[in-house]
């Protein structure tokens, strides 16, 4: 497996790839890899010729104040579970590699990044759309992985590949989760063992919400308010959102009558999870 760390490495390798007629699979990631991030590799693997898993914890995603310079990171680790993996390359670039001085250029897909997370983190999903844009770009990828745990993210990229012409294929993962429901991210590690022991709260909230939808109730208000009630049972544990969304675009429901998200954000001390349920789709 080759470590490919600057732009013009990466587009020898990719040049000569696709000269070979090869198809090339992309998993962007940013590190400190958990069996989420890996499954994303064992799906999209079957799908491509070459598969290249990027490891760039992307600062234009964080606003200021929020944990990039303590967003964890091994990169020893993440590259041997890569190479266990079978991937082909990793990229690994660093910020100036990615935003060089001046850098001014920016991806906004409207109306589906001010939403949910977007409320909170306003800067965050322009962020996202422009960085995995540059990775599209740059790895002239065929396929590429994205993980449902980050519903809203796989929206956005979504539209973006299909607005900008990216020929690309998406391909949407399942969430993968602890044995108690946690779904698997690498921010659960500034968990303390007692906030390890309340973090399963948010799935146990948005199962309670599937099952009132499976019981045939379908006022999201009440859902909502079910969810939230819930929630608030758990000792330093606060809600950021708890919705119900249209599927396709993030749209508050009243009722539900189609495809629909529950979706949430809660923080347990001073970190921020989020997970999602579909329903009906
Ligand atoms: P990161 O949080 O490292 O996640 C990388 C990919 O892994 C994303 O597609 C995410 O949805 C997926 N993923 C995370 N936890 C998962 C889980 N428990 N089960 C399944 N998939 C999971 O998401 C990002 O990085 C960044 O925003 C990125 C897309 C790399 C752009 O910087």
């Amino acid at each position: 497996m080759i470590i490919l760390r600057t732009v013009p490495e990466l587009r020898t390798f990719i040049h000569d790839w696709q000269h070979q007629g090869q198809t090339i699979g992309l998993v962007p990631t940013m590190g400190y890899l958990h069996d989420g991030h890996l499954s994303l590799i064992d799906h999209t693997k079957p799908n491509c010729d070459r598969l290249i898993v990027s490891i760039f914890v992307n600062p234009t995603q964080f606003a200021p104040g929020e944990d990039l310079d303590r967003y964890p990171r091994n990169f020893e680790r993440d590259e041997k579970l890569v190479a266990d993996h079978g991937a082909h390359a990793i990229f690994y670039p660093d910020s100036k590699e990615m935003y060089s001085d001046g850098f001014r250029t920016f991806v906004i897909v409207e109306g589906l990044g001010n939403v949910l997370c977007g409320r909170t983190r306003p800067t965050h999903f322009r962020g996202v759309t422009t960085i995995v844009a540059k990775l599209f770009h740059l790895t002239r990828c065929d396929v590429a992985a994205f993980g449902q745990k980050d519903y809203q993210q796989t929206l956005l990229i979504r539209r973006m590949a299909e607005d900008l012409n990216f020929d690309v294929q998406i391909l949407v993962c399942p969430t993968v989760r602890e044995a108690d429901g946690l779904a698997m991210s690498s921010r659960n590690s500034y968990l303390s063992p007692e906030e390890r022991g309340r973090a399963p709260i948010l799935y146990n909230t948005l199962i309670k919400g599937q099952q009132l939808c499976l019981a045939g109730e379908n006022d999201a208000g009440k859902i909502k308010q079910e969810m939230k009630k819930m929630a608030k049972t758990i000792p330093g544990v606060s809600v950021d959102y708890l919705e119900v969304v249209d599927a396709n675009d993030l749209r508050t429901l009243q009722k539900i009558t189609g495809p629909a998200v529950l979706a949430g954000a809660v923080w347990v001390g001073s970190t921020r999870l989020i997970d999602n349920v579909i329903i009906g789709a």
